[in-house]
């Protein structure tokens, strides 16, 4: 069987219908999740009889790797690992040591941190860079009602707490800001996280999937939660560390560290956008928003060499065209979505 290895030479940088080249592959390595966060996997949907994938569909480890060896030939730079929950896929960490060989891979993992604690020292030794934790409010009550698995916040802080011990840091913070529900633990969160070397991400709520019962109502746009921070902390706006990188950058005027607004909703960034979405049963997707996969893993199951997957792979992305952000309509928010627990955020 042919196969590319280190020494084929790259084929020339493929870039999609708006010129876009393919920059980082997010990879969902598993469908389920501990908690059940009601903006992403609400309990209603995904109850005792939600069919999740079995074992045999998701790709195995050594499956993923060929595919990342693949994505490489085509520019990836970065892969962020995904899920659902990655950690609760077992022995993630062996799948972190075999991507972690190559070291020009930037390498990431966004978590929930629940078994943090536990994982991070062998997820360090493995080869990870850094994690992103998700962590929507410091209040008790509130982070327990949106995970909806009763899962406290001191948990997750106890699994920041190990991950930056180990070295998996600058961690970033993701908070997902929901109107009504814990958009007024925004400025706590600041205060918590400010001078910590951590960085905190405020998310617009997004209409990812058709389950999660979106709507604009609830989405706190980035404007106006930096004012409320500005009225606290003043923030002034720094530069994007990498061009299309998703969330714009704030630094906080006293030196006490930097702040991160993803705003999908209210100010799209789909022009730069660089990024593959792979799934745990081994589908590509070209948008966080898409309707529809290619499946890769029969390709892969079939025997279909490096060059012929390779050659798929450069045909999904020349054909791209995806801007969902910035063509967003009320109707295209019910459209039959891929759902965020699928395809990782
Ligand atoms: P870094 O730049 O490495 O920090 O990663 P990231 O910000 O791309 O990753 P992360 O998993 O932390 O994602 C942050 C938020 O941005 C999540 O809510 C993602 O769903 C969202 N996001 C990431 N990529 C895209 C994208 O291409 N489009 C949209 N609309 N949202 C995205
Ligand atoms: N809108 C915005 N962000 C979301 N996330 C999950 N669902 C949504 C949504 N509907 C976030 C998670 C995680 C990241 C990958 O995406 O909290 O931090
Ligand atoms: Fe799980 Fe993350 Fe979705 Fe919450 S947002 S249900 S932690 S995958
Ligand atoms: Fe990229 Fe689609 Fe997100 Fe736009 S909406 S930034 S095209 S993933």
């Amino acid at each position: 069987m042919a196969s590319l290895s280190s020494d084929t030479p790259a084929p020339a940088l493929v870039t999609d219908t708006r010129s876009r080249h393919l920059r980082d592959l997010r990879i969902s390595v598993t469908d389920r999740c501990n908690f059940r966060c009601t903006y992403c996997m609400p309990k209603e949907v995904y109850g005792r009889d939600f069919q999740f994938l079995e074992r045999s569909q998701l790709l195995s480890f050594d499956e993923i790797n060929r595919l990342v060896g693949i994505f490489k030939h085509h520019g990836i730079e970065k892969v962020r690992i995904t899920g659902g929950e990655p950690l609760v896929r077992r022995q993630l960490e062996r799948l972190i040591e075999k991507l972690a060989q190559d070291t020009s891979l930037d390498l990431t993992l966004t978590t929930n941190a629940s078994l943090l604690k536990q994982k991070a020292r062998l997820l360090k030794d493995a080869g990870l860079q850094r994690v992103t934790v998700s962590l929507d409010s410091l209040d008790d009550a509130v982070f327990r009602a949106m995970n909806d698995v009763d899962f406290p916040v001191a948990k997750v802080l106890a699994g920041i707490e190990e991950a930056d011990r180990v070295g998996l840091n600058p961690i970033k913070i993701n908070m997902v800001v929901k109107r009504g529900v814990n958009d007024d633990a925004a400025v706590d969160m600041a205060r918590y996280f400010k001078g910590s070397g951590h960085i905190l991400r405020f998310i617009e709520f997004m209409d990812v999937g058709f389950t999660n019962g979106w709507q604009m109502e609830h989405v706190v746009p980035s404007r106006e939660l930096a004012e409320r921070i500005n009225n606290v902390f003043a923030i002034e706006p720094a530069q994007p560390n990498y061009l299309g990188e998703v969330a714009e950058r704030w630094h906080y005027k006293d030196g006490s560290g930097e702040i991160g607004f993803v705003s999908s909703v209210t100010q799209a960034f789909c022009r730069d956008c660089t990024r593959a979405r792979l799934s745990a049963e081994g589908s590509v997707y070209t948008c966080l928003f898409a309707t529809r996969g290619t499946d890769l893993r029969s390709l892969l199951r079939n025997g279909a060499s490096d060059e012929q997957i390779s050659d798929v792979i450069a045909s999904i992305w020349r054909a791209r065209n995806d801007n969902y952000s910035e063509v967003r309509t009320a109707e295209t928010a019910k459209l039959r979505k891929v759902e965020m627990s699928y395809i990782g955020g």
